[in-house]
């Protein structure tokens, strides 16, 4: 059985590295939907390439560590403090997340932001070589190259050039914003066209594949078809493909004794209350604060719910040496300490926030039990929880308050209840509506996103996106 073999290149690996000793390292699962969605393709050889989120500047450290990430099919690049300070807590994470999000710069930083802005590009596109060289180091002919994300748009153009048979495909898990949001970043047009040497290109809404291709024709003057980007007879093609979850991991996973134990505990510990649920990376994206008010303004407006309900937050601990998401941390807990003091009693709190991840199981087991989940995420390319949530429904059928700005409200916007999340009193309304819902429609509404949660999966969104990348070669080799 010969499967095909794919190189999936992503800044984070799905494990990250934490050094115990010199040669010792311990690989934890990495947080977030990229990993997570590709973590579920199983119908390819793949091995992935990427940054172990660690600096390791002894050649020792690096030996063990190479082996290490090779039983999780795994090929790190290092990158050394300096690359990663600029390249990613920079340009990526200060500049490129934010834009694609449409928060703009950040407002404090905004003028050191543009004096930096080059120095940064420059350390961007020198640590897409890096990523370049190890792809060239590991690629053998006939390979699929899947590069993915706002971190690696230089990468189709360095592959490309070193190799123009490679097949080169790219994926972008955030929103594209419109054009006239990418026109702002001083290496616009560099940028695009270096995304569009892949074959390939994709999106998770066709709303996010026609603001690439307007900006292709708005900033580069190029020629935009039903197709994709044509320049010069050359075409690149241009898709959506919405990703999924592996929703049968889900769904196996609640029948576990471990899982359904802990079920009953929470049970036990919320009994008389009902479960409000929200779990996000403590990013600015996701609206945590504007979740939070708008919690505030429910137990305001409802005084007889304020003992019988509870908003469970668990906020990841990410990109934590950027200032803009330290500002945010105080932030949120200045918020949760202020509404806590405020309608808490002498046995009970009503928003209880966690700093921290959950493993796995622990994270099904709250899915379960919970009555509401809330997704509020000012601009998310899909967002996963979403879809998490829906999986670990079936016997609960709880309700789904979902932000209208999320990619996933285009796929499960029937079934659950979108919001502004901006407007504090439309989220702090639905959010009584959606405790006060009567089980046949909760029961309408889960099935119809249960049913598009386990149908479009993690498999078939690769599956799908690598069949067409391999069609698109052999009609580009047709044309010419
Ligand atoms: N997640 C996790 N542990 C946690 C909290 C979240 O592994 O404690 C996972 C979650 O299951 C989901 C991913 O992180 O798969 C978040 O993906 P999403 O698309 O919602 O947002 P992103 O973090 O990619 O912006
Ligand atoms: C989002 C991005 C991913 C990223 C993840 C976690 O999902 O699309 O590329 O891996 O967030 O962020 P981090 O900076 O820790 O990799």
């Amino acid at each position: 059985t010969s499967r095909e073999r794919l190189l999936v290149v992503a800044n984070r690996l799905p494990v990250s590295a934490v050094r115990r000793g010199v040669d010792s390292w311990h690989l934890e699962i990495s947080v977030g939907g990229l990993v997570s969605a590709l973590l579920g393709v199983k119908e390819f050889e793949t091995r992935w390439i990427g940054w172990a989120g660690v600096n390791v500047p002894d050649e020792i450290g690096q030996r063990a560590l190479i082996k290490a990430l090779a039983e999780k099919r795994c090929i790190p690049v290092f990158l050394d403090e300096e690359i990663v300070h600029q390249y990613y807590n920079g340009y990526c994470n200060n500049i490129l997340w934010p834009l694609f999000h449409y928060l703009g710069l950040p407002q404090e930083d905004r003028l050191a932001t543009t004096r930096s802005f080059q120095s940064q590009f420059d350390a961007y596109k020198k640590a897409n070589q890096m990523f370049a060289e190890v792809v060239k180091e590991h690629y053998v002919e006939g390979d699929v190259v899947w590069c993915h994300d706002y971190h690696l748009m230089f990468l189709p153009k360095c592959l490309k050039e070193r190799n123009r048979k490679m097949k080169v495909g790219w994926f972008l898990h955030t929103p594209f914003p419109s054009s006239e949001i990418h026109r702002t970043l001083p290496s616009r047009s560099e940028l695009l066209r270096s995304v569009l040497a892949a074959d390939l290109v994709g999106f998770h809404t066709y709303d996010y594949a026609r603001h690439f291709v307007s900006a292709c024709t708005r900033i580069l003057g190029l020629e935009g078809t039903p197709e994709g980007v044509e320049d010069q007879g050359r075409l690149t093609r241009v898709a959506a493909f919405p990703i999924g979850i592996d929703s049968d991991r889900f769904i196996r996973a609640l029948e576990l004794p471990q899982v359904q134990d802990h079920m009953k505990e929470l049970k036990e510990r919320f009994a008389g209350r009902k479960v409000m649920l929200g779990v996000d990376r403590l990013d600015m994206i996701k609206g945590i604060p504007q979740k939070i008010l708008a919690f505030e303004n429910f137990l305001e407006e409802n005084p007889n719910w304020r003992d019988k309900v509870v908003l469970l937050q668990i906020a990841v601990p990410t990109r934590t040496d950027v200032p803009e998401y330290q500002k945010l941390t105080s932030q949120v807990h200045e918020i949760v300490g202020r509404i806590n003091g405020r309608f808490g009693t002498l046995t009970a709190v009503p928003i209880h926030h966690l700093d921290r991840s959950l493993d796995f199981h622990a994270l099904c087991a709250l899915y379960a039990v919970t009555d509401v989940a809330l997704v509020t995420s000012l601009r998310d390319g899909m967002n996963l929880v979403s879809y998490e949530f829906v999986a670990c429904q079936a016997s609960k059928k709880g309700v789904l308050i979902l932000s209208e700005f999320a990619g996933a409200a285009q796929s499960l916007g029937a079934g659950a209840i979108l919001v502004n999340p901006w407007n504090v009193t439309e989220v702090a309304s639905s959010i009584g509506y959606a405790l006060n819902m009567p089980a046949d429609e909760r029961e309408k509404r889960h099935h119809h996103n249960f049913v598009h949660v386990t149908t479009h999966t993690s498999q078939e969104w690769a599956a799908t996106f690598v069949s067409e990348l391999n069609d698109t070669i052999v009609e580009a080799q047709l044309r010419t």
